[in-house]
């Protein structure tokens, strides 16, 4: 799915507020031609003249897990590079909701595969609305698949991985398609092209474990902790059979961008009965209170820009 967005007047690169159309990199940048960079999607709500950004620390958290596992240091410290979002969203004075995209990547330095070169930062914050369909979605399995363990670093938010996720949704779409799901390498359900994946059956709700192939997502993690404490769900962590997921009462992504969205059929079959789940609509109910602080107990997730 392709996305409209207004280009914004200020982006943060390389410790510096600039004009947007100021916000350049060298051609030959590493990280362009090989894919060396570490990423971050995260989201901010406008409410009341504030932007309430969701879970920022723990993004941030992930970016710099993410840059380690692929020998990256990135020039700044995890304090720093949270201020500087808050300062590009100030900056910008948004007024709609926002979607804040912190990237790393190894820029212009020496020639060739092996080199390491200095590390380019930069934050990016636009203003974006949904982004899947929140009455569901009609997916397909990708004919691309998730890498197995050793052939990857799947659990590293990394540009390089998104050649991946680009070709499966592409696909999908090319195919009629709302969303590709793809499997791993054993052919069990791993996730979405940018969304971690539950399933629904008998009132428990089912998830792929961490430790197979997927990205430890944020929002994934929200859920599993608003369905346990909130909603008194049971949640199982194990790998999910294509005909589990064909068949399951209810299904769903969760991600940043993707919020909470309704999986409604698959391959040609409804999921349930095709329409949007009640414990699926519990979710994102309690999703979308959590993440405008409507919750006392989870503010704790939430950083306020006050927009002058
Ligand atoms: C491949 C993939 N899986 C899952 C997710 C969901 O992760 P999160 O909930 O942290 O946004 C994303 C989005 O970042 C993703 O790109």
């Amino acid at each position: 799915m392709s996305v409209e967005v207004k280009w914004p007047k200020y982006a943060w690169i390389n410790g510096k507020i600039v004009e947007w159309d100021n916000a350049k990199i060298h051609v030959f940048s590493h990280g362009l031609h090989y894919g060396t960079g570490v990423f971050e999607g995260i989201r901010g709500y406008y409410d009341n003249g504030y932007i309430k950004i969701f879970r920022l620390e723990d993004h941030m958290k992930r970016l710099f897990k993410s840059a380690k596992i692929i020998h990256m240091q990135i020039p700044y410290k995890l304090d720093d590079l949270i201020k500087a979002v808050i300062d590009v969203v100030k900056a910008n004075g948004f007024t709609n909701d926002i979607y804040i995209r912190p990237i790393a990547f190894r820029g212009l330095g020496s020639f060739g595969l092996r080199a390491q070169n200095p590390v380019d930062v930069a934050i990016i914050a636009v203003e974006f609305g949904k982004y899947l369909k929140k009455t569901g979605v009609r997916c397909t399995i990708s004919s691309w698949r998730k890498p197995a363990a050793d052939s990857f670093p799947i659990y590293a938010k990394v540009t390089g991985m998104y050649l991946l996720y680009h070709l499966a949704s592409l696909e999908a779409s090319m195919n009629g398609y709302d969303e590709a799901i793809l499997l791993d390498s054993d052919g069990f359900v791993a996730e979405g092209s940018g969304e971690n994946i539950f399933i629904v059956k008998d009132n428990t709700l089912i998830t792929p474990p961490t430790y197979d192939a997927i990205l430890e997502g944020i929002t994934r993690d929200t859920v599993i902790k608003l369905a346990r404490e909130e909603l008194g769900l049971v949640v199982i962590e194990r790998r999910i059979r294509r005909e589990e997921l064909y068949t399951a009462d209810e299904a769903f992504f969760t991600g940043t961008a993707a919020e909470i969205t309704p999986i409604i059929e698959v391959d040609g079959r409804p999921i349930g009965n095709g329409q949007v789940g009640t414990i699926t609509e519990k979710i994102v109910k309690l999703y979308n209170d959590v993440v405008l602080g409507k919750i006392e107990k989870y503010r704790k997730w939430i950083t306020e820009v006050k927009i002058i």
